[in-house]
């Protein structure tokens, strides 16, 4: 069974300055609530227990967001606001958290890195902390998790992206397929489009064996000078199967102007109250 999880969240979310100069993008709402807690909550939903959030120096708002605001709660009891105390109150509740800083932003390969000690000697879940998932059926993690009971090996979640976008994301290299998960002799970082194996795009959600972090520790840096996760997942085809499934649950990469804006349109609409 899965039941660790590593959300990485320190890096410098460029795409968004300058608000997130003072404001994580994990922390940008959605609404009321901010992306990662949707990402934590489907890490529990999937059956996850504790989870890794990788953070930098300038993320101290995610770790007070999942801590208690005792000052706050009381002043909310004290004024008989009882339904606002347990919506603040119940923030991840029933999930255990930790953090640990990512100290330079040398990449995603080298922040996942810093789990080794957290997960130790068993599989683990990768979700990115921008990339927010609604499954109609189930969580996009639980996904991943079911084809893992069935394969014992790790498993990268994939959508289908035009060719045009290719270069924006790591795209799997299909040795087989199968219904909806195939078997895969290779994945390549940002390609230019002439180069895509395919246009099966990895979206941020991995289970992961941990051979992956003897990997990471040697791993050079790739596109953009950066220890990429991709660089090393690749390495990993070496010595293990590695499949990728595509998910059936709608992405948003909240981490994108665009996909950030229809992903609140897309929640209020299923809000009454809006
Ligand atoms: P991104 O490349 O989308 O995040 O990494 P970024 O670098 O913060 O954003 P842009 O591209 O500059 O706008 C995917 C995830 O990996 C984390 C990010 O926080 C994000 O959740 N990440 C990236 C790290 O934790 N550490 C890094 O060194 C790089």
């Amino acid at each position: 069974m899965i039941k660790k999880a590593v959300i990485p969240a320190a890096g410098y979310g460029t795409r968004f300055l300058p608000i997130t100069k003072a404001i994580p993008k994990e922390m940008l709402p959605i609404i009321d609530r901010p992306t990662i807690e949707f990402i934590v909550n489907e890490a529990k939903a999937s059956g996850i227990e504790d989870i890794l959030i990788i953070v930098s120096s300038n993320k101290n708002a995610i770790v007070d967001y999942f801590d208690y605001n005792i000052e706050l709660e009381t002043i909310l009891k004290l004024k008989g606001k009882e339904a606002l105390y347990q919506k603040v109150h119940g923030i991840a509740e029933g999930i255990n958290i930790y953090f640990v800083r990512q100290k330079e932003q040398l990449g995603l390969g080298h922040a996942v890195l810093q789990a080794e000690a957290f997960v130790g000697n068993e599989p683990f879940a990768v979700l990115l902390g921008d990339d927010l998932y609604v499954g109609k059926n189930k969580p996009a993690l639980k996904e991943l998790i079911d084809v893992y009971e069935n394969k014992k090996a790790s498993i990268l979640g994939t959508m289908e992206v035009s060719l045009e976008n290719t270069p924006k994301y790591g795209i799997c290299d299909p040795k087989s397929i199968e219904g909806n998960t195939m078997l895969l002799k290779g994945v390549v970082e940002k390609p230019n489009k002439e180069d895509a194996p395919s246009r099966h795009a990895i979206g941020g959600r991995y289970i992961l064996t941990p051979a992956i972090f003897n990997i990471l520790k040697t791993q050079q840096k790739g596109f953009g000078g950066e220890i990429q996760l991709t660089d090393a997942i690749l390495n990993l085809m070496t010595s293990e199967d590695v499949y990728a499934t595509s998910l059936q649950a709608k992405r948003y990469d909240v981490g994108s102007k665009i996909d950030y804006i229809e992903a609140i349109i897309d929640f209020a609409l299923e809000e009454p109250t809006l």
